[in-house]
C-alpha cells in the first residue's frame, strides 16, 4: 500500500511539476485573436487625393485644419504568434466631421465637404509593425438600405496588405451612443468588437493631438 500511495504521490507530483513546466511555454505560444474583418463599404476613394500622407488633418496647399476632434492613431501589426509585421501597406479612408465622404457616390449631399480634410491616408508599417495617422473622429451618416433607415456610427475604413494576408476592416470608438444601433458593429461578436474598438485617451501636452488611440492589428501570418 505505501508503495501505491507513494507512487500516486509521485505521479501527482510529476503531473504538477509537468504542468508548472508546460504552462509558461503554452502562454508563450498562445495565439493572438485575429482582428475582425468588415465589409469594404461603397466609399473607397475612386480618385486618390493628391495629398495622401499620414496627416489627414491638413491638405497640402490648402489653408486651415480639418474640422472635428483630432486624435493620434497609433497602430501596430502583428501575426497570431505576436511577431511584428513590417512592410505592410495600410490604407485608411473615412467621412469628415459632417459624415460626408469625398466620393462622388456619397448620397449624403446635405453634409458639406471639408476642403481641409484629407479623407484618405496610406503608410507602410515599419520593422516593428508600427504605423501612425493623425486624423479626426468622423461624423455619423445616414444609411438607406432595403427600405431600412439607420445611422452609421463613427468609424474609419482600413485595407491592410501584408505579405500573405489582406485585412479589410473598420474601427470604431468606445463610448459612441450610435454603436448600440449600428447594424455592422452589432453584427460582430463582443470579442470581435474588442479587436476593432479604440478607447481614446488624453495625450501628453505637446503631442500632435489632444487624444490618442492604440490599435493592435492581428493578421493570420503577416
Ligand atoms: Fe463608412
Amino acid at each position: 500500500m505505501p508503495t501505491t500511495i507513494s507512487r500516486r504521490h509521485a505521479l501527482r507530483a510529476m503531473g504538477l511539476a509537468a504542468s508548472t513546466l508546460v504552462t509558461p511555454s503554452l502562454f508563450a505560444r498562445q495565439q493572438q485573436r485575429l482582428t475582425a474583418a468588415e465589409i469594404m463599404g461603397p466609399f473607397y476613394p475612386l480618385q486618390r487625393p493628391l495629398d495622401d500622407d499620414s496627416d489627414l488633418t491638413r491638405v497640402s496647399g490648402q489653408p486651415g485644419r480639418a474640422l472635428g476632434q483630432a486624435f493620434d492613431l497609433r497602430g501596430r501589426i502583428i501575426d497570431t504568434q505576436g511577431r511584428p509585421v513590417g512592410g505592410a501597406m495600410v490604407e485608411m479612408w473615412q467621412a469628415n466631421r459632417h459624415g460626408r465622404y469625398a466620393h462622388k457616390s456619397d448620397p449624403n449631399l446635405t453634409a458639406p465637404i471639408d476642403p481641409a480634410f484629407q479623407g484618405f491616408g496610406k503608410q507602410a508599417s515599419d520593422h516593428e509593425g508600427r504605423f501612425r495617422f493623425l486624423t479626426i473622429i468622423p461624423g455619423p451618416y445616414p444609411v438607406i438600405e432595403d427600405n431600412k433607415r439607420w445611422t452609421r456610427t463613427p468609424h474609419i475604413h482600413f485595407d491592410i496588405r501584408g505579405r500573405h494576408d489582406r485585412l479589410v476592416t473598420q474601427i470604431y470608438f468606445k463610448g459612441q451612443a450610435l454603436n448600440d444601433t449600428d447594424l455592422l458593429y452589432q453584427a460582430l461578436s463582443a470579442q470581435d468588437r474588442d479587436t476593432v474598438t479604440l478607447d481614446l485617451q488624453p495625450a501628453d501636452p505637446g503631442a500632435p493631438a489632444p487624444l490618442f488611440g492604440e490599435w493592435t492589428v492581428v493578421l493570420a501570418s503577416g
